[in-house]
């Protein structure tokens, strides 16, 4: 079965133009802010979806192992520059629609700005549902097409496309917006229930920005936030969404070799070279290269 085409950060300098340039102090740290009051205090694994360069991994200090998990091997390379390659840390390559992870291994998942560009975004939601544990906690961050200046520009005949309605809207080629109501709805047939939502970036205008100091606007920022219970108009939207009680499995796994399925035929148990993994059931092997786990594409000789 084909999945749909990735949004190719590979060589892609994202981190430095977008953030550390672009002019999203404000934008960063009120992030931080909804991180903080979503997540758990502590845990044993978390699962970060389109980590890119690890911008948000230090804030999942409160987990024992986090797994950066991206499409592209530069951003994660960004990533272990930034925190290094400890034990903490697992970095993996591969597609959002095909994880390369055994079913119930997390206790924790988040995926900040990365749903933005799934095409087919309940097929990525289920990939993320099955691996998570019961009881656990899936923090999702998405760009709301029901904000106040897409209803302005709607209203004012200077946008085609309707705000109102459910279906995601791709401004420019993978690069969507959705609709909250359509996010819960796709959550809750998937068995989630959602326990909290934050509105952020409530003032991402270029004058406020450029005259309130970053710290300042974000905090008010955090005032707001938690109105997203019950309206969102703001461009983005933080849910934290639980998994249900269900039949409890073993503890979230530390050892990484567990933690990894065959991506091509789900072949559960890999083997361990230094240079790749094997599945013995289709012969497959899949690359570690430079403190990267590669499951992209099979690799195409024996090493
Ligand atoms: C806008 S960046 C966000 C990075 C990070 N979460 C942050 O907020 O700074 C989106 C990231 O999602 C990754 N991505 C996009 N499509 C993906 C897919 N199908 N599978 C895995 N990663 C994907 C990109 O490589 C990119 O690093
Ligand atoms: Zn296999």
């Amino acid at each position: 079965m084909t999945n749909p085409p990735v949004c190719n950060y590979e060589g892609s300098d994202y981190q430095q133009s977008f953030w550390e340039q672009g002019g999203r102090e404000y934008e960063d740290r009120a992030e931080a802010i909804a991180l903080k009051k979503m997540l758990p205090k502590s845990g044993k694994l978390m699962l970060e979806l389109g980590a890119g360069a690890g911008r948000n991994t230090a804030r999942y200090a409160g987990f024992e192992r986090v797994v950066l998990l991206d499409y592209s091997t530069t951003q994660l390379a960004q990533a272990q520059q930034k925190l290094g390659r400890t034990d903490q840390y697992i970095y993996v390559a591969a597609d959002i629609y095909r994880l390369p992870f055994r079913d119930q291994k997390f206790d924790a998942a988040t995926m900040i700005r990365a749903l933005h560009h799934m095409a087919d975004a309940p097929k990525a939601l289920k990939q993320i549902r099955n691996i998570l544990r019961s009881n656990a906690v899936f923090i999702l961050e998405f760009a709301n097409k029901l904000n106040i200046k897409s209803i302005l520009r709607y209203w004012l005949r200077l946008q085609k496309w309707n705000p109102f309605s459910l279906e995601p809207v791709e401004f420019v080629k993978l690069n969507f917006d959705f609709h909250p109501k359509a996010i819960r709805n796709w959550l809750a047939d998937l068995g989630f229930s959602i326990e909290k939502t934050r509105t952020v970036s409530h003032f991402r205008l270029g004058l406020l920005k450029r005259i309130i100091p970053a710290r300042l606007l974000a905090a008010l920022d955090g005032f707001f936030q938690p109105t997203g219970e019950f309206w969102q108009f703001t461009p983005s939207v933080f849910v934290k969404a639980k998994t249900k009680n269900g039949i409890q499995t073993d503890e979230a796994s530390l050892n990484v070799i567990d933690l990894f399925k065959c991506p091509d035929c789900e072949g559960e148990k890999l083997e361990e070279n230094q240079e790749y993994l094997h599945c013995p059931v289709c012969e497959s092997n899949w690359a570690v290269r430079d403190g990267i786990y590669d499951f992209r594409e099979r690799m195409k000789s024996k090493v």
